[in-house]
């Protein structure tokens, strides 16, 4: 594949790239550039050419690597590697940190996921064709006790994305669901390796459910999760929301290591649905009501209970009672 010429298509932004300026800028013949439209076609790529005008990037090929990679040129994620199938894109990501010198900024995706593995050693429904699987791997120089905050940053951007590219009101339920229409619309899973006093290497593994139909979840789900297609009535664009999620973790990431974690942890709790609710958290055997009034600066819950005592809360599932 020629990465000039898609990098130049993808810089016309579904403008035409004259014919004349691809020849140039290639320093190959027309019928060379012609020739090279050609294999971007053959690997899925539609491109509209018009006489006199040029060439047009229509569609690239969902979750096409290059396509990806090409998008986020200039920042921070330096490989994208796409799998038609794994177990887990969390799991492969994992053994990408076990390597000698593991890449910052490196992204692992797949169509699907045979283990996809969720919260509290739960799994996580990862048909093909539908959704999307990522698992970032990151190098941050952070105290394992803020890995917390990785995965608050990961809620934010991952709802921001989600606002942005598909117009859907999109919120955080503690401690990183994320929610639309009162339904479970994704969920984050941070795994790593440490070292006593630092990340090794963290992987922050993002599920969205895009286009999954009713029918596609089963039944014991269909009252608790839901889709961008199941909400809004449209199917989404894979490739659209994951540049959007990959930009907005990389802008709050920035954020992070330029201002510390305040501006994080307001924006999530912008974004938060559970505070200000009387809720349920579960874990383990034990069960306790309160009302949900903050998150502390770890992203641990705070609950008031009836008798005005405060609890916080590390990890557990919440159910807002209203
Ligand atoms: C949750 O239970 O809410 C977390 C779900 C996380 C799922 C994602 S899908 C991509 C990555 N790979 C995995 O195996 N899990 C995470």
């Amino acid at each position: 594949m020629n990465r000039t010429l898609l990098r130049l298509l993808v810089r016309s932004r579904g403008d035409y790239l004259s014919g004349q300026h691809a020849s140039d800028a290639l320093g190959m013949t027309r019928a060379g550039v012609w020739k090279q439209i050609t294999k971007l076609r053959e690997l899925g790529f539609v491109i509209e050419a018009v006489p006199s005008r040029g060439y047009r990037l229509v569609s690239p090929p969902d979750l096409s690597p290059d396509y990806l990679l090409l998008c986020l040129e200039g920042g921070f994620w330096g490989n994208v590697i796409v799998h038609d199938r794994v177990d887990s894109t969390n799991e492969a990501a994992m053994s990408l940190c076990g390597e000698a010198v593991p890449q910052h900024g490196t992204v692992v995706i797949a169509d699907s996921q045979s283990k996809g593995r969720g919260r509290l050693g739960r799994s996580w429904l990862s048909p093909p064709r539908k959704n999307v699987y990522l698992s970032m791997v990151l190098l941050p120089d952070l105290a394992p006790r803020d890995a917390p905050l990785l995965t608050l940053l990961a809620a934010v951007a991952s709802a921001e994305a989600i606002r942005r590219q598909c117009n859907a009101p999109a919120a955080i339920k503690w401690p990183n669901d994320l929610m639309l229409g009162g339904k479970k619309v994704g969920g984050i899973l941070t795994e790593m390796r440490t070292d006593p006093d630092r990340i090794r290497c963290s992987v922050i593994g993002i599920g969205l459910n895009v286009n999954a139909r009713t029918g596609d979840f089963p039944p014991e789900l269909r009252e608790i999760a839901t889709s961008l297609l199941i909400e809004t009535g449209i199917r989404h664009d894979r490739n659209a929301l994951v540049i959007e999620v990959l930009r907005s973790f990389e802008d709050w990431y920035r954020v992070l290591i330029a201002q510390g974690r305040e501006p994080i942890l307001a924006e999530w709790r912008r974004l938060a649905s559970t505070l200000g609710k009387d809720v349920r958290v579960t874990f383990g055997e034990e069960t306790i009501r309160g009302t949900a009034v903050d998150i502390t600066d770890e992203g641990m819950l705070v609950l008031r209970r009836d008798d005005g005592t405060q609890r916080i809360v590390s990890a557990g599932d919440v159910t807002h009672l209203r």
